[in-house]
């Protein structure tokens, strides 16, 4: 069974993990991993998550099997929180099923879209995130990429984009990224979400939304515009969301998949074949994570604590993208990067040379990712004066 075989590809990212975590000196920066970190290098348990486990932990009475959709309250603050009042739910069709986090409910929609479509391409925007192509592919599934991002300008090539997407026949799926594109920080503009909506009802294909930013961009309901203009406007979608991100949930492993069909009786026959996928892939998700969502969000007291949690989340982000382009002008560094203050969510590319990430790296202890994708939830105020002096230094010309 295992004896042909040679090792499978790690992870980049697992490895600068190791890397920095074996690195001694004590002004190493991690740029790499992508999780948000607090002003002290810390990723946080939010206050409101702390208090609804210990509520959930007092009035749990039974760890019986949970259903294969998952937690029902749980499922139905989620289609609140993604869709507001979009007439897709009062028109119920909407379907979701709680998943061991966003990446499950990629692979849950990747299974279906395998089941309902064997043949479909699934279009992905170059780049995007790494694990997005392996998940498809993994469920038998054909991948494909459309342009995304300009490197030489740092936002989006629209023209292109869209130029490859009006070729996208009818039954292939486009995934996109609802806010805070990982890896580029680039978004779509409300125009780009409206004319893809059109070239969707034209065409027949199907866009499949990962929301796994929600809340990290601008605010929720800003944040998840096109997924929403989407279900209103298309008789077919499906969408992925995780709580890992704005619930800082990430090792509870919870998201959501959600199909939004042509109508209610649709919706129902849809739903029993996410639900088939789901049973014969891990049959019911945990609950824990689940059970904590819905206790903050179902708490007019606990939402209220968990919104400010997230308003200070993404302000310290967006305030040292604003800093960052700030302190490396100040700094006399000629390269323009005020585009880091354009982009929105923890990533962006900061565009400079392999040499250069490896300098940074080796004489300044700063890491990130061979593509310059920088986490910038990485900087604080104790680092941030010796990351623009090694950005100054490797941009020396
Ligand atoms: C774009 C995107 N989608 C999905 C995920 C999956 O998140 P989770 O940790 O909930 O599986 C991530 C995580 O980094 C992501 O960046």
């Amino acid at each position: 069974m295992f004896s042909h075989l040679q090792a499978a590809p790690t992870d980049p990212i697992l490895g600068l993990m190791a890397a920095y975590s074996q690195d001694s000196r004590p002004f190493k920066i991690d740029l790499g991993v992508g999780v948000y970190k607090d002003e002290d290098g810390h990723t946080p348990i939010l206050a409101s998550v702390k208090e609804a486990e210990a509520r959930r932990s007092r009035n749990e009475t039974t760890k019986t099997y949970i259903g294969m959709a998952g937690d029902p309250g749980f499922n139905a603050q989620m289609d609140r929180l993604s869709l507001g009042d979009a007439r897709a739910l009062t028109d119920s069709r909407v379907a979701t099923a709680h998943t061991p986090g966003g990446t499950g409910a990629l692979r849950i929609a990747a299974d279906l879209i395998k089941r309902c479509r064997p043949d479909a391409t699934v279009w992905m925007s170059d780049p995007t995130w790494g694990n997005h192509p392996a998940v498809f592919k993994a469920a038998g599934l054909t991948v494909r990429d459309y342009p995304y991002y300009d490197a030489a300008t740092q936002s989006l090539r629209a023209d292109a984009m869209f130029d490859a997407l009006s070729k996208v026949p009818a039954g292939d799926v486009v995934l996109l990224h609802a806010c805070c594109h990982n890896p580029s920080g680039v978004d779509l503009a409300p125009e780009h979400w409206q004319r893809l909506a059109t070239m969707a009802q034209t065409q027949g294909f199907v866009p499949l939304v990962d929301m796994a930013y929600q809340g990290f961009s601008t605010d929720l309901d800003s944040d998840a515009y096109g997924v929403r203009l989407l279900a209103n406007a298309l008789p077919e979608l499906i969408y992925t969301t995780s709580c890992s991100k704005n619930f800082g949930l990430y090792r509870e492993r919870i998201g959501a998949v959600s199909v939004v069909a042509a109508n209610a009786e649709q919706t129902v026959i849809a739903k029993s074949h996410l639900l088939s996928t789901i049973r014969n892939n891990y049959s019911m998700p945990p609950a824990h994570g689940a059970l904590i969502v819905a206790e903050i969000l179902g708490d007019a007291e606990l939402k209220a604590q968990w919104l400010s949690e997230l308003a200070a989340m993404r302000d310290r982000i967006n305030t040292y993208r604003h800093l960052m382009v700030s302190r490396l002008r100040e700094a006399g560094v000629e390269r323009d990067f005020s585009f880091i203050d354009r982009q929105r969510g923890m990533f962006s590319f900061l565009g400079i040379a392999p040499e250069q990430i490896q300098r940074l790296r080796e004489e300044f202890g700063i890491y990130m990712v061979g593509s310059s994708r920088a986490n910038i939830a990485g900087l604080n105020q104790r680092n941030l004066a010796h990351f623009v002096d090694a950005m100054a230094t490797v941009l020396k010309p």
